[in-house]
């Protein structure tokens, strides 16, 4: 029979690796209540117009990378390529905004992107993230960047450099969009077809290009702060003096614009030098209009999203040993099984993570298992044993042995220190 194997950009986390990823999780959500952000949970796919409206057709997500499929019921439907456009659907559905006027949430999810595999980029990918509905001002702009720079901190990622912009209201970014045409029109005979396909549909992508002698062009291009209303200034200068009020370092990046087309103002990524080509870590900003445009009352909102498997890369290994086991119990023959098992499910019951043998093998093959597994003690059991009630307790980071009764063993194994 042929071998059917992972899709390509897909991944197993084996249970060498699982370990890396709960401590991550929990990180995030002490962090998370920390800041006094909530989880929301939402399904796996959603209707495809959530993402063609909420994204914007003309971006890269929308027009070429998402997985769709029309059902039996003749829906459109699609594996979410990403989850702010579903957190604004489900706080608009369920009325979260008349509940509360601000709405703090997070996630960690699974999301897919048909996107060329390479290291850090794949097709299905998790992130964890943060929407944060219902203030227009500064201060949450600030908390949110803050939630995003202590998480990376607490969980020890250097070399990080935070980007921070602002794409300005929909009136700048108009303004922008017309300045960066008229700007590039003596030069279009000199962009790639790429670029020249976006001048028309989307030019502000056009500032993403890796192309060297289009960002030789680009140089002298405008800024977006030259497009930037009065307000939007304001906006701004408010969120840089908080930032600074709170110690966070920043880099202007006046060209960061950001591949999804809900953001209004403050726009942010945050990058790892431990990473190659795809080194953006995170990335995020002000969604001002989105609620509106799904269909709900106006409510700005903003947030990040980090990709975790990136995160996990710019940690490097680690050389922790990922076993949680306690103890091992060594049984000899085949009087004593019972007794094992017994015992076994007591010491689990008082919280000892206990591990035995279920191959009958050898006593030696049994010890060897339980170095193997890195438990600091084990416990051994023979016929002789089991005749006189007493069990010998070995710590294996020293070798002492002591008898133990066997009615007194789960008290003994909970007072020793592990
Ligand atoms: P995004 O920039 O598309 O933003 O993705 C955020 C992060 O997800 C990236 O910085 C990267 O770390 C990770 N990521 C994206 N695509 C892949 C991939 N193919 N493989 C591995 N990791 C990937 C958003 O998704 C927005 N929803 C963020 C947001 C939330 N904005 C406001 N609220």
């Amino acid at each position: 029979m042929t071998f059917i194997r992972t899709i390509k950009g897909t991944q197993d986390i084996l249970p060498g690796q699982s370990h890396r990823w709960q401590a991550l999780e929990t990180t995030i959500r002490n962090i998370m209540d920390r800041y006094g952000y909530k989880e929301i949970r939402t399904p796996v796919f959603e209707r495809t117009e959530l993402f063609a409206r909420g994204i914007g057709e003309e971006t890269d997500i929308v027009s070429k990378e998402m997985y769709s499929w029309t059902d039996q019921g003749g829906e459109n439907l699609t594996l979410k390529p990403e989850l702010t456009a579903p957190v604004v659907r489900s706080f608009i559905q369920h009325n979260l905004g008349g509940q509360s006027p601000i709405n703090k949430l997070y996630y960690i999810d699974a999301l897919f992107r048909r996107e060329r595999p390479q290291k850090g980029r794949y097709r299905q990918f998790h992130q964890f993230g943060i929407e944060a509905f219902g203030s227009e001002h500064p201060e949450i702009d600030a908390e949110v960047i803050a939630l995003a720079m202590a998480l990376f901190s607490n969980i020890g990622l250097t070399g990080l450099t935070l980007k921070l912009n602002s794409i300005g209201s929909p009136e700048c970014r108009r303004n922008y969009r017309n300045a960066i045409r008229d700007f590039l029109t003596p030069h279009f005979d000199e962009l790639s077809e790429t670029s020249r396909n976006r001048f028309e549909k989307n030019p502000l992508r056009i500032l993403d290009t890796k192309i060297p002698h289009e960002i030789e062009i680009l140089n002298d291009g405008p800024n977006v702060s030259d497009s930037w209303t009065e307000e939007d200034k304001t906006h701004f200068n408010e969120v840089c003096a908080l930032l600074d009020a709170m110690g966070i370092q920043y880099e202007l990046a006046l060209r960061l614009v950001r591949g999804l087309d809900y953001y209004t103002r403050t726009t942010f990524e945050i990058t790892s030098t431990a990473l190659g080509a795809q080194d953006a870590i995170c990335g995020g900003g002000r969604y001002d209009g989105l609620v509106e445009t799904l269909g709900g009352k106006p409510t700005p909102g903003i947030g990040f999203a980090a990709g975790m498997e990136r995160i996990l890369l710019a940690l490097g290994e680690e050389s922790s040993s990922s076993s949680t086991n306690q103890v091992y119990i060594v049984g000899l023959g085949d009087a004593v099984r019972p007794t094992v098992l017994e015992l076994a499910e007591n010491l689990r019951r008082n919280n000892v993570a206990t591990e035995f043998d279920t191959l009958r093998r050898s006593m030696k093959a049994q010890m060897r298992e339980a170095n193997k597994a890195g438990v600091k003690y084990a416990i051994l059991i023979g016929d002789q044993e089991l005749a006189s009630g007493q069990a010998e307790v070995k710590d294996l980071s020293t070798g002492d042995q002591q008898k133990i009764a066997l009615d007194a063993l789960v008290a003994h194994i909970n007072s020793l220190p592990f």
